[in-house]
């Protein structure tokens, strides 16, 4: 039996240019725990919309501010925690990108396409900020509690 892996956690500060550097952590252990290059390409692109956002609307560019990402894993599921300094924002308040009146702005895309591809997106708040969970299920298998 393979040893249980361990969570892999990463600090840095707010710069965009941080999103690569998680990539190469992100990218690997998704192919470690096995998910398919599609689901680990699409997983990978949620991750890196949840950081930018961490960045952007959460800790507004101060580059002084850190961001913490979490990688959770489990034998049929794969978690991310990133978490910013700011206070959230209440997810099923964002408005449908795909409304008629929506469709020609340019943003507001982000939390749609993370919707669309993980199976939990959730934002927990605290005394320190706010957290953005992602959990993706790997194929084939159903999410615990579901
Ligand atoms: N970590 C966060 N902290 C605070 N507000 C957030 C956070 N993540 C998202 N939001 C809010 O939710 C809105 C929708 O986010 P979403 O990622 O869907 O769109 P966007 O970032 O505005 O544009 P884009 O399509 O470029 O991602 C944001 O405009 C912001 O107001
Ligand atoms: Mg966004």
């Amino acid at each position: 039996m393979s040893a249980q892996l361990l969570p892999v956690t990463l600090t840095c500060n707010t710069d965009l240019r941080f999103i690569d550097l998680i990539q190469v952590v992100g990218s690997e252990l998704l192919k470690h725990m096995s998910f398919s290059q599609e689901d680990g390409e699409r997983v990978w692109l949620a991750i890196q919309e949840g950081i930018a956002n961490a960045m952007r609307h959460g800790n507004k560019l101060d580059k002084k501010k850190p961001v913490w990402v979490a990688f959770n894993p489990a034998a049929d599921r794969l978690e991310i925690r990133i978490h910013d300094t700011g206070p959230g924002v209440d997810l099923d308040s964002i408005p449908n990108p795909n409304l008629p009146e929506n469709l020609l702005k340019p943003c507001g895309r982000g939390v749609f396409f993370m919707k669309q591809v993980m199976d939990t997106v959730a934002m927990e708040k605290d005394a320190e900020g706010s957290t953005l969970v992602l959990v993706k299920v790997k194929k084939g298998r159903e999410p615990e509690g579901a």
